[in-house]
């Protein structure tokens, strides 16, 4: 199976994880449109959805399926979304397609977080994959010099505006070796918005596309 077979496979299985009666918080990227095209074929049982990017929103309302704003929303029923990378402890790392802060938004306001990944994005160790960070444009320098310190290799994304108006730096060469600790320092450096290492409040459920079929790690 490639990997497109692969996140489909996560993404029907997700549907298992749709409760009825309420809202629930949808992701961003290329698996998390495999979850939305199958939440069309049920979007009777659910109130509505909240969406972590414009472009999700898009395509929920292109299937018919009700977004609505988070503030209208109240506590979501269940957050499933892709990720760059994860561990067996389920750490992640997210940004890829620059929905960062969204994500790290609405996965807070959901009771449960159910990530969808090919078997590609296991890791022993996160920061393989350059570590996306959300950071305001009046910042970058500051928040660049910054990185240095810590050890990374910040590379501004060329050409890219965040759904909030600010810029995303790519931080090549880290070895994330305690994400709960380096997503709290990271927060701490006025300038950023939004770190994307999901490891203070992790996923729950991670539903792997292995070519031997869906593996739920909780
Ligand atoms: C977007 C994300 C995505 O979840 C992540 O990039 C994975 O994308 P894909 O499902 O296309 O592999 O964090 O900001």
């Amino acid at each position: 199976m490639d990997q497109n077979a692969l996140k489909k496979l996560v993404a029907e299985a997700a549907l298992e994880y749709v409760e009825a009666g309420t809202v629930i918080g949808v992701g961003t990227g290329s698996t998390a449109n495999m979850f939305i095209d199958a939440l069309a074929r049920i979007k009777g049982k659910i109130d509505g959805t909240v969406a972590s990017s414009v472009a999700s929103a898009e395509r929920l309302k292109s299937h018919g399926i009700p977004v609505l704003d988070l503030n209208a929303a109240g506590e979501l029923s269940v957050y499933v979304d892709g990720a760059d990378e994860s561990t067996k402890h389920l750490h992640l790392i997210k940004g890829g397609g620059g929905a960062l802060t969204r994500e790290k938004i609405v996965a807070g306001a959901a009771r449960k977080f159910v990530c969808i990944a090919d078997a590609s994005k296991l890791v022993d160790v996160l920061g393989a994959f350059p570590l996306p960070i959300e950071v305001i444009p009046m910042a970058r320098s500051f928040v660049a010099r910054e990185l240095v310190k810590l050890g990374g290799t910040p590379v501004l994304r060329e050409n890219f505006t965040t759904d909030n108006g600010n810029i995303i730096l790519d931080i090549h060469n880290l070895k994330i070796m305690d994400p709960v600790k380096l997503e709290a320092e990271l927060n701490n450096i006025p300038g950023i918005v939004t770190v994307g290492i999901f490891a203070i409040r992790p996923a729950d459920v991670l539903l792997l596309g292995t070519k031997d079929g869906v593996k739920t790690l909780t």
